[in-house]
């Protein structure tokens, strides 16, 4: 049975990609490597420093010259990897509300994309990865030979996401939840560059209604038909 080079998952916040892309990984013995940290990952570090996501060409600045490493979770803390920030475990701070608020406004500058889109495209091309995003099909990995666009409403999508800071321990108002995952939609969807959208030949996995088994089998099923087809 041939082997799939590369998996590309993209779909909008919180539509349980990294979680089930990360599930495949491991089925598949694959890497699995979820672009969106890298964005959080300059969010982070320009509001640390007290900086402002409104500054463009501060943010650049910051995605030009940050080093983000991630590596496999150290930790059984829920976390899906560890990511570094310059040599500093930052896994958790990037996934803080302040960074969900203003990481679709960092990830719509064309100087941020740029500098994060090569190495994202470098480690893709390695091949055995399993690739999340909102571009990966689209223009990370356009060659990736599996696209999958995960959809689910976004009532949908706010309530497990409240579920998950439930569980956490860290819970949020899931009005508040609703209204950032919808503006966060409306920004990614709306940039000039790149903007989430599905690639052309993109199977599309909607995942209302379903729980993550279900929509886990079904992911498998693809990677499996499209290995027999190859
Ligand atoms: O998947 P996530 O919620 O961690 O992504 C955080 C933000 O990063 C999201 O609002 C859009 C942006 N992003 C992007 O523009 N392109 C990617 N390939 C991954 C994420």
């Amino acid at each position: 049975m041939p082997l799939l080079n590369s998996i590309a998952i993209d779909g909008p916040a919180a539509s349980g990609k990294s979680t089930l892309a990360k599930r495949l990984a491991d089925a598949l013995d694959y890497l699995f490597f979820d672009t969106g940290v890298m964005y959080r990952a300059v969010t982070y570090a320009v509001l640390a420093q007290g900086g402002d996501a409104g500054d463009e060409a501060l943010c650049t600045r910051v995605a030009e010259g940050l080093d983000i490493d991630v590596q496999p979770a150290s930790q059984t803390d829920g976390r899906q990897a560890d990511v570094l920030i310059d040599g500093r475990d930052c896994t958790w701070e990037i996934r803080q509300p302040q960074v969900d608020a203003s990481v679709s406004i960092v990830a719509a500058y064309p100087g941020v994309r740029q500098a994060l889109t090569g190495p994202q495209r470098r480690i893709g091309l390695r091949g055995r990865v399993v690739m999340v995003g909102r571009d990966i099909g689209t223009v990370v990995l356009p060659e990736a030979d599996l696209k999958i666009y995960l959809d689910a409403s976004v009532a949908e999508r706010a309530r497990r996401r409240f579920e998950e800071r439930r569980r956490s321990g860290k819970p949020e108002e899931f009005e508040r939840l609703l209204d950032s995952i919808r503006q966060r939609d409306r920004l990614d969807a709306s940039r000039d560059l790149a903007p989430l959208r599905p690639a052309e030949d993109a199977v599309i996995v909607d995942s209302d209604g379903k729980n993550a088994d279900e929509v886990f089998a079904e992911m498998l099923a693809l990677v499996e038909a499209r290995q027999d087809a190859g």
